[in-house]
């Protein structure tokens, strides 16, 4: 008795299930949810290839130090990088001279205070300082930028989806809105101080093209600074500071797989091993 009314209330259930699933499926069908210009417009990340792409692949530290160079001299007015310290540079190839030089000749000095009064000033950064924030606090950043905050880019490769390829995407695919778009959807122009994106998600963002001109910066090493090369020097050197242990991840993935390959063989050889009397026994 018990069974056949647990049995009744599972079919009242599953078929309440299945009414409101088929109801759903008919509305879907007949009235459509509308289409939303991000869903119309909004693109995937470009693709794009890098050293460091593949189990194998491995950073090329010139190109991180471009992309840092592309860093220090556009993106570091804006954004913060508050996980990197100075010191965490060595990893590029520059030597302890350098780094010191580096911190030293920053455009933003470290907070500090003065251990006599208490009050309030800056230093020159030293290589064991995290690099400066830009702006005093977040007040002042969304001040200075039409009201939306530079976040930390430290993070931002892992942050976002192809993190590497959409800082590229996003660095390279300003332009103007598309005629279609505004005549699909009249409300969406791009509001006053935004710039139209279409790798961004909402496809407006309150950052002005960054890299605008070939040349916006000299590279020392003659590799020519076209904004392509920046934009992928610069995502490259972000996709290090959001996982500067990259390669020694990879190297340890490839040191386990061949142990466990060679234990697999062992274990293989000693079953036969210890089944070998029984084997010829039978
Ligand atoms: C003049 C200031 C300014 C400069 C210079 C600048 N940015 Fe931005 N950036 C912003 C602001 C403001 C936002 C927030 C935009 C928004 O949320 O609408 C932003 C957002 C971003 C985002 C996040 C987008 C997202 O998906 O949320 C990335 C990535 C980024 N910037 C990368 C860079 C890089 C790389 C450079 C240097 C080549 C750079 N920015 C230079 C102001 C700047």
């Amino acid at each position: 008795m018990v069974r056949i009314g647990a049995f009744l209330v599972g079919l009242f259930f599953a078929g309440w299930l299945l009414i409101s699933f088929l109801v759903g499926a008919v509305a879907y069908v007949t009235d459509p949810p509308a289409k939303t210009v991000e869903h119309e417009f909004h693109q995937a990340p470009k693709h794009v290839s890098f050293s460091f792409d593949g189990p194998f692949g491995k950073y090329d530290r010139a190109q991180l130090q471009r992309g840092f160079q592309v860093f220090k001299e556009v993106c570091s007015a804006c954004h913060s990088l508050h996980y990197v310290a100075f010191r965490d540079l060595k990893a590029l190839g520059y030597n302890e001279a350098e780094i010191k030089a580096i911190a030293k000749q920053w455009a933003i000095k470290a907070p500090d205070v003065d251990p006599k009064t208490g009050e309030m000033s800056t230093r020159d950064p030293v290589p064991a300082d995290y690099f400066p924030k830009p702006f005093a606090n977040n007040v002042a950043a969304a001040a200075a930028n039409n009201n939306a905050i530079p976040p930390d880019l430290s993070l931002m490769t892992k942050a976002r989806h192809h993190g590497n390829a959409y800082i590229y995407s996003l660095l390279t695919g300003y332009q103007s809105q598309p005629a279609e778009l505004l005549k699909a959807f009249p409300d969406s122009k791009t509001p006053e101080g935004l710039h139209y994106n279409p790798y961004f998600a909402n496809l407006n963002l309150a950052m002005a093209p960054p890299l605008t001109a070939d040349d916006q910066v000299t590279y020392g090493d003659g590799t020519k600074a076209t904004v392509d090369q920046m934009s992928q020097d610069v995502a490259a050197f972000l996709t290090w500071t959001a996982e500067p242990k990259l390669e020694n991840r990879r190297r340890a993935g490839l040191a386990t797989i061949i142990f466990l390959l060679i234990a697999t063989g062992l274990a293989y050889m000693s079953y036969q091993n210890i089944w070998a009397d029984k084997k010829k026994a039978a």
